[in-house]
């Protein structure tokens, strides 16, 4: 691929932002289907994508729950307007709403969320474990966070990598390390995936539920 195009990656800009975000509708899909067969889904749940890029997986997550709500985040002009455009009868439903804001400073009050999911995109936060902090406060006790990545940090990935690592300057995770961050974010019941003859990891951790809290 094109340093122009793979520049992109991490916050699609312009044309070449929008056409990447097409394309990555098209290539993640089997990551994300991988993903989303690990998630239990109720039809009532209220789940925030993080990252959403091009809105495929908001699509996919509104359409499996009909008694719920569906967020999508990012920080990205035109991935807001890409997922604004694939998901523009259920806005109007008022069953999605695409949101510009970066998941360092989640616009949304603590314990709002059943599940947030963050496919392809953790690569490129600022700051995991802080991240992940504000991404646990936005969850309701006992919520789920799910991270998708196609890329897992092992010596001969991050060879292959080594291109992208460069012009992005993104962070690919071992497995011991998203536990690691998930951990000192304070999750607990953390489950790595990996699926067989790929670079994909997805990590499950769940906000600790405490007693006596108002929800
Ligand atoms: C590689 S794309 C993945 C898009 C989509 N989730 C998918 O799987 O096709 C990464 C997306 O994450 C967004 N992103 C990266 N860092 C972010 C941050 N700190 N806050 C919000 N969005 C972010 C980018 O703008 C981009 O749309």
């Amino acid at each position: 691929m094109d340093k122009k195009l793979i520049v992109n990656a991490c916050k699609p800009e312009g044309e070449l932002g929008s056409k990447l975000l097409e394309k990555m509708n098209k290539s993640h899909e089997d990551l994300a289907l991988w993903g989303v067969s690990h998630l239990s889904i109720n039809d009532n749940d209220i789940i925030l994508d993080i990252g959403c890029g091009g809105g495929v997986n908001v699509k996919r997550f509104n359409e499996m729950t009909p008694n719920g709500k569906v967020y999508g985040l990012d920080y990205s002009e035109v991935s807001v307007k890409k997922s604004i455009h694939l998901n523009e009868s259920a806005i109007k439903e008022g069953k999605v709403e695409i949101i510009q804001g970066s998941v360092s400073k989640l616009p949304f009050e603590n314990n709002t969320f059943n599940i947030a999911t963050c496919f392809e995109t953790v690569y490129f936060w600022s700051d995991f474990v802080e991240d992940l902090k504000e991404v646990n406060r936005v969850l309701k006790p006992g919520g789920i966070i799910f991270i998708c990545n196609e890329a897992v940090g092992e010596e001969y990935v991050l060879e292959k990598m080594k291109k992208y690592i460069e012009i992005l300057d993104m962070n690919i995770y071992s497995e011991k390390e998203l536990r690691f961050a998930l951990f000192n974010a304070g999750f607990t019941d953390i489950e790595t995936l990996r699926k067989e003859n790929t670079d994909w990891v997805s990590v499950l951790a769940c906000k600790k539920y405490m007693k006596n809290i108002r929800i």
